[in-house]
């Protein structure tokens, strides 16, 4: 087989890889994928405006997230189950995230307890929480992963109930509601879900008085709750649609990011997912005002196809398409990428 080239062509070889039960919950999303195709399609609707004449002999990715030093501006988002790609699952991808130095970000909902996932790392990963309607098991898991020495706790908000995700096996879903074969929260009761539809801006100030981990929120796409994320004490936003998972009709991510940067005014970091396939989609979501980028489907196609070895070769994929566009639009640096870097096509929308 020929080397794959692009994050298009690890989707190709994923979907061939897979079962089809698998690789519809996988590449799926919610009603009739609109959502999750304009993440993708709506960069198309930014252009880079590059400069020239500049030395970009040494170009440097690193950025700071909190107290960490990242290497990469490319995280591994929140992605439950991944032993329904690799037998290996999340160890897989945690020993590719942990040689590269690059951020994971465990799911609640993961196929491996979040300590044996922790062992793999020489810095521990995040912990994303699912709330479950169970305060006791929620308890539980933000204690876990602050002992485990987890800093930052992210808690997903766009999923008070799951989507419409037509694609997807019921039996699979089900897994999810329920928490089967997912140990983190195997001792959720019959009835009891990993979601809460129940949840609202309290929760900040409630896990404020479990942990003293730092708090984003994943999934804002408005202004107002981005203010509000702020009033509540959140310490950073992502600004994701759960990649066109949850609401059909939802803003593309790229599209929601400039209203969410211009509400938080720098007063935290802002991180953005979503259909993020290439190094330029990384460079424009960066003018636009993000810190850090993260990535799902596409680790998961390397998964997919080739274990850990595969997860390492997509995220230097990314992280080599990043770097080449850096310099080829006459940038050192990720804090030199600012809005004199990008403009929004004038008029229209993205070519069909
Ligand atoms: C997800 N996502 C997700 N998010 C979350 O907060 N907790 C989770 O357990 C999961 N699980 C999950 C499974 C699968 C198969 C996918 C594809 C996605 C959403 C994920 O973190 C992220 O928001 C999107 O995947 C980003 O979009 P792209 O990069 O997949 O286009
Ligand atoms: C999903 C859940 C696990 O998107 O977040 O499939």
């Amino acid at each position: 087989m020929q080397a794959l080239k692009n994050i298009w062509q690890y989707e190709a070889a994923a979907k061939e890889a897979l079962p089809e039960d698998t690789w519809a919950y996988l590449f799926g999303g919610a009603d009739d994928l609109r959502t999750k195709k304009r993440n993708s399609d709506a960069f198309r609707n930014y252009q880079i405006r590059r400069r020239v004449l500049v030395d970009v002999r040494e170009v440097d990715s690193r950025v700071t997230l909190f107290d960490r030093e990242l290497r990469s501006p490319v995280i591994l988002a929140p992605v439950g189950m991944q032993r329904l790609f690799h037998s290996d699952g999340e160890l897989a991808t945690a020993r590719a995230a942990n040689d590269r130095d690059q951020l994971m970000i465990v799911s609640t909902v993961s196929h491996f307890h979040f300590r044996d996932i922790c062992s793999q790392f020489e810095k521990p990963p995040w912990f994303q929480l699912y709330p479950t309607t169970d305060r006791t098991i929620t308890s539980r898991l933000v204690k876990t992963a602050e002992d485990l020495g987890s800093r930052v706790l992210m808690l997903t908000v766009d999923l008070p109930v799951p989507g419409n995700r037509e694609s997807h096996l019921s039996s699979l879903m089900e897994h999810i509601e329920g928490g089967t074969d997912m140990p983190n929260v195997a001792d959720l009761a019959d009835g009891e879900t990993v979601y809460d539809p129940s949840m609202t801006w309290e929760m900040i100030n409630w896990l404020r008085s479990q942990c003293s981990m730092k708090i984003v929120l994943k999934g804002i796409v408005t202004a107002e709750d981005a203010e509000l994320a702020i009033h509540y004490g959140a310490d950073g936003i992502i600004v994701s649609n759960h990649g066109g998972r949850q609401l059909e009709s939802d803003l593309a991510s790229i599209e929601a990011l400039p209203e969410v940067v211009a509400a938080v005014k720098g007063r935290l970091p802002v991180l953005i997912d979503g259909g993020i396939r290439r190094g330029t989609d990384i460079f424009k979501a960066l003018a636009l005002g993000a810190t850090a980028c993260c990535i799902g489907r596409a680790f998961c196609y390397g998964l997919a196809v080739g274990g850990q070895a595969g997860v390492t070769k997509v995220l230097s994929i990314l992280d080599e398409e990043l770097l080449r566009d850096m310099r080829l639009a006459g940038v050192t640096s990720l804090k030199q990428i600012n809005a004199n870097f990008i403009r929004r096509k004038p008029a229209g929308d993205y070519p069909q």
